[in-house]
Formats: C-alpha cells, sequence, structure tokens
C-alpha cells in the first residue's frame, strides 16, 4: 500500500486530445499523407499471418532498418515504442541509483525516472540559448550511474554541439549514456555511428515522429553489439511489438519518398514560421532542429493559447518553467495550418 501511496504522487502523463482540433501538441507527422499510411496497413494486414508469432516479420524489419542507418543489424533491438525502451532501461540502471539529465526535457523521461526509484539530477540549459555547460554536466554526472540527453531535446528544440556530447562520452565511459534521437531526422546529424566505438553508448529512436507512425508504437535502440545482444535476449520480452505495426513499419521504411519528402517540407516550414515568428517582439522563439517550435510567451502566454484554442489549435504549454517562464511548444504542421499560427501571432502583436 506504502508503494501504490508513492506512485499516485507520480505526475500523470497528459494525453489531451480534441478530435475537430488541429492537434499540434505531441509532435507528430501531421504532413505525411494519410491515405498512403492507410493504403500501406491495408495491404499490409492482407500480407501477415495473425496465427504466428513475428519472427519473420522481425528478421524483416531488422534487415531493412540496418540498411537504412547502415549498422549492422546485431546492433538493434525494437520496442514497443521508445517508451518501452526507456522503461526498461531504467529496469537495468536500477532503484536508488542516480542519473544525469538536463532541465527541460522530455517529461515522460522524468516521471518514469520517479517511478522507478531513480535520482534525477538535472542541469539547467540556459534560457537564452537553450545550450548546455558541459562541464558542469560531467563534473555532476561523475556522481551518477547514468545519462540522459535529447539530441535535438525536447521541449527546447535545439541539438547541442555534436563536439560537447562526444567530450560527454569520452569523458564518462563507466556511465550508460542514453542519448534519444526521437527526432533526429529532422536535425544536423546523429550520433548513431559512436556506438560501435563507445560500448556504454544507447541510441533511441522511434517511428512515431518523421516516419508518421506514432499510433504503430515502434521504437528502436542501437548500441554496440554486446549490449543490444544481452537487451534483446534477456532484457526485452520476445515480440514486443506486434505483427501489424511491424508490416506496416515494412512497408513505411521500404517506400521512403513519401516520407523523405514530408520531412523537406516540415524543415522548410519550420524556417519559415521560425523567421516570420522572429519578427514578434513580445515573444522570443528558439531556434529548431527538430519538428517543432518551442516560444518563450512572456506577458502574452495566456492570450496565446486562448487565441489558438479559438483557432482551434492544440498546442503544449508549459507553464512557468524555471528561468524560461511561460512557454508554449507548436508541432510543425501544414503551410495551412502554419500560416494560421501566423495569422493568430500577427493579431497579438
Ligand atoms: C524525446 C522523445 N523520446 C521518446 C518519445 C516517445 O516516442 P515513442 O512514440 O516511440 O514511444 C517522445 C515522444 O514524444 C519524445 O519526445
Amino acid at each position: 500500500m506504502k508503494e501504490m501511496k508513492k506512485i499516485s504522487m507520480v505526475e500523470k502523463y497528459a494525453t489531451p486530445s480534441k478530435s475537430n482540433y488541429f492537434k499540434l501538441d505531441a509532435n507528430e507527422n501531421l504532413v505525411l499523407d494519410k491515405k498512403f499510411l492507410t493504403n500501406i496497413s491495408l495491404d499490409s494486414l492482407e500480407k501477415i499471418d495473425l496465427r504466428k508469432y513475428p519472427i519473420e516479420l522481425y528478421e524483416k524489419l531488422y534487415k531493412k532498418l540496418s540498411d537504412y542507418l547502415m549498422i549492422g543489424e546485431k546492433s538493434l533491438v525494437l520496442g514497443s515504442g521508445s517508451d518501452q525502451i526507456i522503461d526498461l532501461l531504467l529496469t537495468l540502471i536500477g532503484r536508488g541509483r542516480r542519473l544525469t539529465s538536463i532541465y527541460p526535457t522530455f517529461s515522460y523521461f522524468k516521471t518514469r525516472c520517479q517511478l522507478h526509484g531513480i535520482l534525477l539530477s538535472e542541469m539547467m540549459l540556459s534560457s537564452f540559448d537553450n545550450t548546455l555547460d558541459s562541464k558542469k554536466f560531467i563534473e555532476d554526472a561523475k556522481k551518477s550511474h547514468a545519462i540522459y540527453l535529447c539530441s535535438p531535446n525536447n521541449p527546447t528544440g535545439n541539438q547541442f554541439e555534436r563536439s560537447q556530447i562526444l567530450d560527454i562520452l569520452s569523458t564518462l565511459k563507466n556511465n550508460l549514456v542514453i542519448i534519444d534521437e526521437a527526432y533526429v531526422e529532422f536535425a544536423k546529424y546523429s550520433l548513431t555511428r559512436y556506438t560501435q566505438e563507445f560500448p556504454n553508448l544507447v541510441i533511441l529512436r522511434t517511428f512515431s515522429k518523421a516516419m508518421g507512425l506514432a499510433g504503430a508504437r515502434i521504437g528502436y535502440m542501437i548500441a554496440n553489439e554486446e549490449l543490444a545482444e544481452l537487451f534483446k535476449n534477456r532484457i526485452q520480452s520476445p515480440y514486443a511489438v506486434n505483427s501489424i505495426s511491424l508490416a506496416i513499419a515494412i512497408s513505411v521504411i521500404s517506400n521512403p519518398d513519401k516520407v523523405e519528402k514530408s520531412i523537406s517540407l516540415i524543415r522548410d516550414e519550420r524556417e519559415k514560421l521560425y523567421q516570420n515568428l522572429s519578427k514578434i517582439k513580445k515573444i522570443d522563439v528558439y531556434k529548431s532542429d527538430a519538428n517543432f517550435l518551442f516560444i518563450k510567451c512572456n506577458e502574452e502566454y495566456n492570450r496565446i493559447i486562448e487565441a489558438l484554442e479559438n483557432t482551434k489549435i492544440i498546442v503544449k504549454a508549459f507553464d512557468n518553467i524555471e528561468s524560461y517562464g511561460n512557454c508554449i511548444r507548436i508541432t510543425i504542421g501544414t503551410k495551412k495550418i502554419n500560416n494560421k499560427i501566423l495569422s493568430v501571432f500577427n493579431n497579438i502583436q
């Protein structure tokens, strides 16, 4: 009962949903054609045999992912969303252990640390430009067992300097270093290949964002073969991803044109929206390497959220983040939606 009481103190994961609204609060890829995914899904359903465990489908997706990432299959482990892999990694780290991360970052990670009884030390980013003081970070991380960094970071949207992360990796060889690359397809660089150099590095990736498959729940981790093998055969459950999701992921990764086109459109729209919002004096918009923009709304916070709601746009609101104040995070959607956003902001000038 004591445990239940403790768990009830863990912050709830909010999943807001209003069906007739533009949902720009969860960083999904809403630019990707829905019909394309529906056709792929129907096709996949016809091909699979639900009576069987998905052995061949697993093999096929590992092969496709290996080609896509240019990394050996033995370095890959699939999971039911990267959320599920995060839970297993935290189980591996263990109750009572210490973990160093940053603030602000992916809120789910923080609440899962609470659930797993892991002591989280959060190093504040600069609210001026989201930079990280890596010297301070390394000093703190020396006292920890593990590290979690999001690259690009959610919600701030920025990638840290590659040299900074490499510095952290090469200094902290005894810590498990988890780099969450959920948004990396929209960013400048990936650290995937460094998993072969640093046996303590785990990269998390997902089909939920750029690939447009948040509903299919597929994530994966990349690590050196020894760690990946241990994780795959002793920690992960044998069939964490179902046949339908596997078959859909195989089809999407085999037909990359539409996904690539949507990524390029989102990047262009992100730059356009960033440039236009930067002209508005009452807010501060941060440069982004992801498929969303993080905006400091200052005194206009409530007015902006209300105006967006009136336009049927839902964004992720962050009340009074330490040193940042009131902020919102907006997923980059289609040109049409972005123009709507812009006109809302132009009206609050
Ligand atoms: C940084 C980060 N990691 C992981 C996830 C979860 O991804 P998945 O859908 O694969 O569980 C998210 C989703 O918002 C995220 O922002």
